[in-house]
């Protein structure tokens, strides 16, 4: 399986935190925000890892990273040349997935667990994607699913002004090598963005998604309250991965 993790965008809400530096090299815990997805894929094995950034971040990104050498994998480098959103900037890996299960994680999601027992499951599922909930305070900060009595999903929205639960979908997916033909068959949201609901919802519908409730702490890093909140959590854990069980 290889990884891909998608540090685009403007980060226009940290702004002026954001206005020359990239939103994940900036401080979390003791290291820089992108470490913690890269350690969330290493430590599972994956180490064949593709970044997808802007053109204006991309220098101070393969700066920071190298070819991967020192962090245990073996980096690719994309740039997203507009943000136009997370599905069009995971479209980017159709050449680099070459056809093998994906690990997608978004740059700005910090979770204290490591992920391997959930990218084991994910080796044995034989198809379709599986997604990570956890119970928010603010679920319409995010992509949100709903449940049924038998706690299946039966619907998600991205960013509902009446959340159906308190279930944020975050920002760990794991796909097969369909994901880039659903993605070509989508249409920009109402704010002009190629969503990863509108892939995960296609997925739904062909009855081919898994999900668990991920373990441990997990937060977006996004806003200054979700970026202390991130920077509280990974130096209580000195930045090292508490050892997951993977259920
Ligand atoms: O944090 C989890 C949430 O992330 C999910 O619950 C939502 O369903 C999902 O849409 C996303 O919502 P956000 O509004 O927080 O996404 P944001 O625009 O902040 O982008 C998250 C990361 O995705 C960001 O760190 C970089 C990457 N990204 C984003 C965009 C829009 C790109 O690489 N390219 C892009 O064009």
């Amino acid at each position: 399986m290889k990884g891909v993790i998608l540090a685009g965008g403007l980060g226009t809400r940290l702004y002026p935190l954001t206005k020359v530096t990239n939103k994940h090299l900036l401080p979390v815990g003791k290291e820089p925000m992108i470490y913690n997805p890269i350690k969330q894929l290493t430590s599972a094995g994956v180490t064949d890892i593709l970044v997808v950034t802007s053109k204006e971040h991309m220098g101070d990104i393969v700066r920071l990273l190298g070819s991967g050498e020192d962090l245990g994998c073996k980096f690719t480098f994309k740039v997203q040349e507009r943000p136009l959103g997370i599905a069009n900037a995971l479209s980017l890996a159709e050449g680099f997935a070459k056809k093998e299960k994906i690990i997608v994680i978004l740059g700005d999601n910090i979770m204290t667990h490591n992920i391997r027992g959930y990218v084991d499951a994910f080796s044995k599922q034989e198809k379709g994607a599986k997604l990570f909930l956890k119970k928010v305070g603010d679920p319409e900060r995010y992509g949100v699913a709903a449940l049924d009595e038998k706690n299946m999903i039966v619907s998600m929205e991205e960013k509902p002004s009446n959340p159906k639960s308190d279930y944020a979908i975050i920002g760990l997916y794991m796909y097969d090598e369909k994901v880039f033909d659903l993605i070509k068959k989508i249409e920009p949201s109402h704010r002009g963005q190629y969503e990863i609901t509108s892939v995960n919802n296609i997925y739904l519908e062909n009855g081919e998604l898994t999900y668990e409730v991920i373990e441990g702490e997990w937060t977006d890093a996004g806003t200054f309250e979700s970026l202390i909140q991130a920077n509280q959590m990974l130096l209580k854990i000195d930045n090292k991965l508490v050892e997951g069980s993977g259920k």
